[in-house]
């Protein structure tokens, strides 16, 4: 024990003297009890996702990172949402209905407050709401976890990497300790993920998907980790992504995505991959801790 905290304390001292803060290898690397597991949308096969309480029953599985998707409203607020409609997981169509198609963009964040975002999932979550970013942060600070954070949809947000930044400034998520080891910024859009990167260099980013291996290198210029749907990778392309270093220096990463059940958790394990997201995180937990 006194060897880890001696070495932990090392590698702080390390990340002190730099004038760019360098990612630590342990949290978004494989752990000795396997990959990392992170709660994709919150624990959402369990609770509305993207929702506080998809976070806190996250939290109560002894989950440590939750994963969820940024948008933005008419009126620039960062709202925490999938769809880019809000059709799916919201009660808007009742609540406004002359506005098909329901689109985030369209809709001020005073208008997405009052919609129900947790009936859809059971009558138990009436009532839920659809959280602000700055609402999400806070929550998993409180809790103590971690954030895997998508960039869902840019392209319909032009500058919305400044917005996230500006509000993970605010609320204290750019300090040393949130940058080192609590979050990661991702993103299907690989110019979303430069546009992150060039503004904040000291972040831990990721590109969703799965490139060509030939192609690999570009991504490595500009992000830490290639997160990928599970099913379009082999032990030979994690192989392949974890001989390159990442835009930190450091072993390039694979989280692949989403698995909710012990075979493939056990399968895409033995690939090498260094997480998984999943909606059922405590199954894949428990199906691959050694
Ligand atoms: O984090 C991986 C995963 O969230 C990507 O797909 O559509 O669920 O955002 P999606
Ligand atoms: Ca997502």
């Amino acid at each position: 024990m006194l060897t880890l905290v001696v070495a932990a304390t090392l590698t702080a001292l390390a990340g002190g003297t730099a004038g760019v803060v360098q990612p630590a290898a342990g949290p978004v690397g494989t752990t000795s009890s396997g990959p990392v597991v992170f709660a994709h949308r919150g624990a959402s096969a369990y609770a509305p996702e993207n929702t506080l309480t998809a976070v806190d029953r996250a939290d109560r599985l002894g989950i440590d990172w939750v994963e969820n998707d940024v948008q933005r409203t008419r009126d620039g607020e960062l709202v925490i949402v999938h769809d880019d409609s809000l059709a799916r997981t919201t009660d808007v169509e009742q609540v406004f209905p002359g506005r098909a198609p329901w689109k985030v963009k369209d809709f001020t964040a005073a208008e997405i407050r009052r919609l129900d975002a947790g009936s859809w999932f059971g009558a138990d979550y009436a009532g839920t709401r659809v959280p602000t970013l700055k609402q999400y942060l806070k929550r998993v600070d409180k809790n103590r976890q971690k954030l895997l954070m998508e960039v869902k949809n840019p392209a319909l947000y032009p500058g919305i990497e400044k917005d996230v930044l500006k509000v993970l400034r605010k609320e204290g998520w750019l300090d040393r300790d949130h940058v080192r080891s609590r979050l990661v910024v991702q993103s299907f859009d690989a110019a979303s993920v430069q546009a992150v990167h060039r503004q904040r260099s000291d972040l831990t980013t990721g590109f969703l998907g799965t490139p060509a291996v030939a192609d690999l290198p570009k991504y490595a210029a500009y992000t830490d980790q290639i997160n990928p749907q599970h099913g379009t990778i082999t032990k030979e392309y994690v192989a392949a992504v974890h001989r390159l270093k990442g835009a930190h220096g450091k072993r390039l990463k694979v989280n692949a995505w989403t698995v909710d059940d012990a075979v493939n958790a056990k399968k895409v394990k033995d690939f090498g991959v260094d997480g998984i997201i999943s909606n059922k995180p405590d199954v894949v937990r428990d199906a691959t801790r050694r």
